[in-house]
Parts: structure tokens; sequence; C-alpha cells
């Protein structure tokens, strides 16, 4: 049961590599879960992908509890991350707990929140509590506008240890599992041997203990829009439009209701 996290605890001690996939809806994660994904996380990411923001940062509580219940509805297998939008989390411990146990509730079974060593406090408090965490660190996309851009991290050597630091603050913490996004596949290499909890990466190189992509990126749904590090496994944006081509042709023609 990809579900228990002791699982993924073990998967990493015996070399097993987890997969996962974003998912933001019953459809998704019904057709994921059949392809057997370990863990479908829904993702900030929906604020681009299904809004069509331009970044995650208007995606609000309310938007991931409806979300993460469709895909909970959907699945009994898969373990279901739920991502604390930008605001729901950063203000006090207590602030991350209520917002937690409202994705708790709609079915996560673990929730995601962004940000470095300045987060341990509150994943100390969240994991002591009944909430387990996956810290997500290097480029987080809700501090975009700190960054400046959706940039890679940990590029100087100063930079990389303070990601290093961090994971292992993290973990001491309580942080269940750390996921890397867009750092060196070295320093991402070195986390993952150093940390006992299992870890994410996407745009991390190929050494971490599970992959990450974007549902959309995977089937080239948006293919001008997907990250550099994102492989397209469909031409689905094509497929797509190709198909509903037909179906308009077919009622202007009349081949179809026939
Ligand atoms: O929101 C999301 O989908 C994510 C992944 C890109 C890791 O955080």
């Amino acid at each position: 049961m990809s579900k228990n996290l002791a699982v993924w605890e073990k998967a990493k001690r015996e070399g097993r590599r987890m997969t996962v996939l974003t998912a933001y809806d019953f459809c998704s994660a019904t057709l994921a879960e059949q392809a057997g994904l370990d863990c479908l996380l829904v993702g900030d990411s929906l604020g681009m992908v299904i809004a069509g923001d331009a970044d995650t940062l208007r995606v609000s509580l309310e938007q991931m509890e409806y979300h993460t219940s469709l895909v909970a509805k959907a699945t009994t297998k898969p373990l279901i991350m739920a991502d604390l939008p930008f605001g729901s989390f950063e203000e006090s411990p207590e602030q991350a707990f209520a917002s937690s146990a409202r994705l708790l509730k709609a079915g996560a079974d673990i929730v995601k929140l962004e940000g470095g060593a300045i987060m341990a406090e509150t994943i100390a408090f969240l994991s002591k509590r009944a909430i387990p965490v996956c810290a997500h660190i290097g480029l987080t996309p809700q501090h975009v506008r700190q960054f400046g851009g959706f940039k890679r991290q940990g590029k100087t050597q100063e930079a990389a240890q303070i990601i290093f630091d961090d994971a292992i603050t993290l973990q001491a913490a309580g942080a269940r599992i750390v996921l890397m996004e867009a750092v060196p596949s070295d320093l991402a290499t070195q986390i993952t041997k150093r940390l006992e909890i299992p870890t994410i990466g996407i745009g991390a190189g190929p050494n971490t203990d599970a992959q990450v992509l974007v549902f959309h990126d995977v089937l080239g749904l948006y293919p001008n829009k997907a990250p550099g590090f994102a492989k397209q496994y469909l031409n689905g944006a094509s497929l797509i439009t190709t198909a509903l081509t037909q179906y308009a042709t077919d009622i202007r023609e009349g081949h179809f209701p026939t």
C-alpha cells in the first residue's frame, strides 16, 4: 500500500524508486491509479494548468480542498499529497495546523508545504499533531516574486549548502518526505544519500528516491509551456485537438448524430 509512509521508507532502504504524478480531478486520478502511480500530488500547480494563471499565488485553500476531495473520491491505493497554498500556513504553526486539518479531512494523506529551515517550527508542530508533512525545497514556486521568476536554485556552493542544511533541519523537525525542485543533480544526490526519509525530485536529476511531474506536462497538454526538465510521453494537445476538430466537422456535415 503506497498510502503507508512506512512503505516509502522501506522502498528507500531497498532502493526501489517511487512514482508520483500530479492529479487534480476524478478523471486524471482514476487514470493515474490504473497506471499504478504510488502517489498523486494535488499540487497548487493547478492554478497554472487548470486555472491558466502565470503562477500559483492565487490558489485558495478552498480550491485545494475541493480538488483533493475529487482525487480522494477517485482512488484508494496511491498516497494523496495535497499542497498548502500560498497564504494558508506561513503566519503561524496554528494557522498551518488549521489549514492542514482541512486538507486531511478532504482526503489528503500528507500535506506539502514550501520553504526551508524557516518552516522547521511549523513542521514540528504539525508532525506532533498527527499531520504528516512533505517539505518542498529548492525552487519553491510560491516564492516566485522573491526569486524573480521560476529559476533553478542551489547553483552556487553557498546556495547549495543552504538547501542541504534545510533538508537536514526539516527531517529533524519531523518531515516525512523532502521534495526538491529544480536543483543541481549532485546536490539532490547528496541530500538523498544523507536523509533517512525519502526524497522526491522534479528537475533534480535521476538519483532521488522518487520522481514527480505535472500531469499536463507528461501528456503534452500544454507542450509550449512545459519546463525543460519535463518529459512528454504523449502528444496530447495535438491528439485531442484532432479529435475535437473531427467532432465539430461531423456535426457540421451531418455525420453525427446519425
Ligand atoms: O504544485 C505542484 O504541482 C508541485 C510540483 C511541481 C512539485 O509542487
